[in-house]
């Protein structure tokens, strides 16, 4: 299985009107109807969340933090002026979509889960740049597979100095559908070059690693994890989960600038997100410049590396206690 959409049974739908969101609708369309002068369509007010359903040996399913993604859409809406959606309205919707579709939360032997999709639109019509007054949020979900190809196994990634995705004070820090758009012709460079995904530099002195595609990035070295700190890449959940995991390993956390020149330092590297997991990094090439960074020399994914995936996993799945409290086990 890849990451792909496949249709399930239902998703849910929630609508803004008169300044506040109604009740919980569950549909089994595929398809919604707008209005052509809604404000997703001309100008952009559209933000979206992913996160995933897994199911356990003991046949229940976890999702995993929850709350999190709430509050990331939060911070999304206000940045393109939507309403917030309240995280136990998110919250509850997650868990009725999740149980409406049992059916297509994959097994647990498969290593599959179920990808949860929420998105929050301007249906309002407007033909002046201005926020909508109605809005709509639907969940759909769909069993998926890896993001990268091989799943666990180390890729190939190449700098694309060529596009920007983010500006610094830019939307690059929020989860709406325009930064993607920004990306498609990087990542398409970056995919007809023969790589797995493109790699994006700060835009403004185009000197330090910002992220890589759909994912963070980080990478070890002298028992340390160190990711990027930028104004300009998402708030990552698995990389914030991921740095409290290698802490607990006792590793030591850097969140720093990362000049391009570093990465030929590092001892292992990875692009991490809900969809990514954790994908190795093999070599990252810098296109213009003609440069290439070998991270693992023997084409296998690290030690740490491999240490955080199993760990973040086993937690995902319920293979162990969840310390840090980021799993709700769905009844
Ligand atoms: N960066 C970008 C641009 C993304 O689209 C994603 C995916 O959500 C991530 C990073 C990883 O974030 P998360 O771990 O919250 O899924
Ligand atoms: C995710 O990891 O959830 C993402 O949103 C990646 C996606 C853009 C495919």
């Amino acid at each position: 299985m890849s990451f792909g959409y496949i249709p399930t049974d239902y998703n849910v739908r929630c609508y803004y009107k008169n300044g506040k969101w109604g009740e919980i609708e569950i549909s089994s369309s595929e398809s919604i109807n707008m209005h052509m002068a809604a404000t997703c369509l001309h100008y952009g007010q559209e933000a979206f969340e992913g996160m995933k359903a897994f199911r356990g040996k003991d046949d229940k399913v976890r999702l995993f933090r929850m709350s999190d993604n709430a509050k990331r859409l939060q911070s999304t809406c206000d940045a393109i002026l939507m309403p917030q959606m309240p995280v136990d309205l998110f919250s509850d919707m997650v868990k009725k979509v999740v149980k409406l579709n049992d059916r297509f939360v994959p097994p647990y032997d498969s290593g599959a889960s179920l990808y949860i999709r929420p998105l929050m639109i301007g249906t309002g019509a407007r033909i002046g740049v201005h926020p909508a007054d109605e809005y709509l949020f639907i969940i759909f979900v769909s069993p998926v597979g890896p993001y990268f190809p091989g799943g666990f196994s180390t890729n190939p990634y190449v700098i694309i100095r060529e596009y920007d995705r983010a500006a610094p004070l830019g939307t690059g820090a929020f989860k709406i559908g325009g930064n993607y758009a920004a990306g498609l012709r990087a990542n398409k460079l970056a995919h007809d070059l023969g790589y797995s995904s493109e790699f994006y530099l700060d835009a403004k002195e185009k000197k330090y690693i910002d992220e890589c595609g759909a994912a963070n990035f980080f990478a070890i070295k002298d028992n340390t994890y160190i990711t990027p700190k930028s104004s300009s890449i998402l708030p990552s959940i698995t990389n914030r989960s991921l740095m409290q995991l290698a802490e607990d390993m006792g590793l030591k956390i850097e969140r720093r600038p990362i000049p391009e020149e570093e990465l030929s330092t590092f001892e292992e590297a990875g692009a991490c997100g809900t969809a990514a997991v954790i994908s190795p990094i093999r070599c990252i090439d810098d296109y213009e410049l003609k440069k290439s960074y070998v991270i693992s020399k023997d084409g296998k994914p690290g030690p740490i590396s491999t240490k955080l995936y199993n760990e973040l996993r086993s937690i995902q799945y319920g293979d162990v206690a969840d310390k840090h409290g980021w799993v709700t086990v769905l009844d």
